[in-house]
């Protein structure tokens, strides 16, 4: 593994399951840990449950709600302002919703957080991604992704909603914006991008949402699942692992590059999926002139050759 020390990380989510766990394994390996959660008592929570075993870690947390662009924005301002590189982006966060919710911005809350949150911080971070000798961005995708379809015509699901199907749609488009990211920064870059599939993996996330069925389905299949301690250990080591540098825009299980879905990496797709994205995103300037420093950071990303 890297050594890790004087390289920062941020993981999102950290607050619970699988990103905590990650944080937690991060910032004993020596990395400067960045957290983010949405919720300043679990945040502080989780960063004391770092310090304990741990009590040198260099740990901090920020606080955004990730289902809106305008604290995502600002947290990577925040993040830019004290930051002068970073090495590892993990974009975790993530949530299931059985019934239909939108975000403050109007966004449906599974595309707004697992998906669109991810896509929006990393372009207001890239400035410090492409500061570092090299950086890496874990996206934490799914297996639930290969039954995904995006929904072009009504990314939102405002039409027949299912919260499933509209999950599977978040995690496939999380799958989507690495490959095209990968794409799009071009063979020799310094910043490589994964996605990953954790696994089913024991944590609350089923049983966060409102509905008592969602519950209890969760907690029988959740049953089966891995220990999030195990998840992380594959999540941290694709942001640490020296031997799979430049296998960019790859998706991965338990360490081994796996197939995805062809929908995943259908380039058509995925640069439409990457413009619907930029679209949804651009109400705050998603555009370099707005968000990135320099310009050229922007704008080899956004070219859609
Ligand atoms: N568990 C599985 O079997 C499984 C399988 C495949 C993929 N995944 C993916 O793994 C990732 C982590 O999930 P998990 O299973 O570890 O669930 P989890 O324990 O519920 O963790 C989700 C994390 O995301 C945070 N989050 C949710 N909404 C947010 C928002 N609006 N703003 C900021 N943070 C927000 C949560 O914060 P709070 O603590 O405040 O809730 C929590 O820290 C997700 O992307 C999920 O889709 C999970």
């Amino acid at each position: 593994m890297n050594d890790m020390n004087g390289r920062t990380c941020v993981v999102t989510g950290a607050t619970s399951g699988i990103g905590f766990e990650t944080a937690l394994i991060l910032a004993r390996s020596g990395a400067r840990l960045i957290g983010v959660g949405r919720d300043p008592a679990r945040c502080s929570a989780a960063a004391a449950r770092i310090r304990d075993p741990a009590p040198g870690a260099d740990v901090r947390f920020e606080i955004a709600d990730l289902s809106s662009q305008a604290e995502v924005r600002s947290l990577a301002a925040r993040i830019r302002d004290r930051e002068p590189r970073l090495d590892v982006l993990v974009n975790n966060a993530g949530l299931f919703t059985f019934r239909r919710a939108e975000s403050a911005d109007g966004i449906e809350m599974q595309l707004a957080v697992n998906h669109l949150a991810g896509f929006l911080l990393t372009h207001e971070l890239m400035p410090l991604l492409e500061a570092a000798p090299r950086a890496r961005v874990v996206f934490v995708s799914s297996g639930s992704h290969f039954h995904g379809r995006i929904r072009f015509a009504d990314p939102g699901r405002r039409c027949l909603y299912s919260g499933l199907s509209a999950y599977e749609q978040s995690k496939l488009a999380v799958l989507m914006t690495s490959v095209e990211l990968a794409r799009r920064l071009g063979p020799g870059s310094t910043i490589d991008t994964f996605a990953v599939d954790p696994g089913l993996v024991r944590t609350e996330i089923g049983a966060k949402d409102g509905s008592p069925i969602v519950r209890w389905v969760w907690g029988l299949r959740a049953g089966r699942g891995i220990d999030a301690r195990e998840a992380a250990a594959s999540v941290v080591w694709l942001a640490m692992e020296p031997s799979i540098e430049g296998a960019t825009g790859r998706y991965w299980k338990e360490r081994q590059v796996v197939p995805s879905s062809r929908r995943s990496t259908d380039p058509e797709a995925c640069r439409r999926l990457w413009d619907l994205s930029d679209s949804r995103c651009e109400n705050g300037g998603l555009h370099p002139r707005a968000c990135c420093q320099p310009d050229r950071n922007w704008v080899h990303l956004s070219e859609s050759a």
